[in-house]
């Protein structure tokens, strides 16, 4: 179902497919330790049954109709100070592919929800393992709400909700994944700066003023920039405040 990629230069040139695992990324962090995968392997599932997201969430799918994957990348060029540049990329890859499939335009909502008409259809889980002060390898779980119609959560939807139409998910599957690869070369060339600028352009609520909550006490601010570790600054009338992904939620 999941063929291996013709356009790219090394991604998706191996794609493992299983029909079913407790969560893509345990299962490349398995492979990790037992054999060397090239730079690029995909890891695929159509029913994952124990997803992990980010701050120890869950990341629940209708098997069969959504993407759940992990990339095996090895940024070794990337010091451990710039690795928000891989929540960069990811992003900025799921929300190109998104723009490209209609006139809707994604959002990413900091640090990496990719959101269509301010509901979530997409997340991102990256886990890096580390050598000195480089990433030797990461982890890049990718889940994609595709084809589902009914979700528990109001906040949650998919590309099909959205753009009121049926996708067919290996089709979705190579765009993807070429974007990311185009995202990464970015990346791998040093073009930090452009890769900053997109990711901010596409910043949910940059530059508007919200209600925001922190250490229990609510807040109006204004997103303004994320910092080189990726912390989130928002501009409020004590000044700029700088925060870490526990730290802040957005009401
Ligand atoms: C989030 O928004 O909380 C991140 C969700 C990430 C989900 C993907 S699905 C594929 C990969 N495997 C996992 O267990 N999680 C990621």
């Amino acid at each position: 179902m999941y063929k291996t990629l013709e356009n790219t230069l090394f991604i998706g040139k191996k794609v493992i497919y299983v029909p079913s695992c407790p969560s893509t990324n345990d299962l490349a962090l398995k492979l990790l330790h037992h054999q060397v995968l090239p730079e690029g392997t995909v890891i695929i599932t159509n029913k994952q049954t124990e997803g992990r997201g980010q701050r120890g969430n869950k990341w629940l799918t209708e098997p069969g109709l959504n993407l759940t994957l992990s990339v095996i990348l090895r940024p070794t060029f990337l010091a451990i100070k710039d690795q928000f540049y891989l929540t960069i990329v990811t992003a900025l890859a799921v929300r190109d592919f998104i723009n490209t499939q209609a006139e809707i335009v994604a959002q990413i909502k900091w640090p990496n929800d990719i959101l269509i008409n301010n509901k979530k259809a997409g997340g991102i889980l990256i886990e890096n393992q580390l050598q000195g002060e480089y990433i030797s390898t990461t982890v890049v779980g990718i889940g994609l709400n595709v084809n589902q119609k009914n979700f528990e959560l109001l906040s949650a939807t998919s590309i099909r909700l959205e753009m009121n139409r049926e996708f067919v998910l290996s089709e979705i599957f190579t765009d993807l994944l070429s974007n990311l690869e185009s995202r990464y070369l970015t990346l791998r060339s040093g073009d930090l700066s452009s890769l900053k600028k997109d990711y901010l352009n596409s910043l949910f609520r940059l530059n508007e003023q919200h209600t925001y909550i922190s250490n229990n006490i609510q807040f109006t601010g204004v997103i303004r920039d994320i910092d080189a570790w990726g912390k989130l600054l928002i501009e409020t009338e004590k000044g700029i405040k700088r925060f870490d992904l526990k730290e802040v939620s957005f009401l």
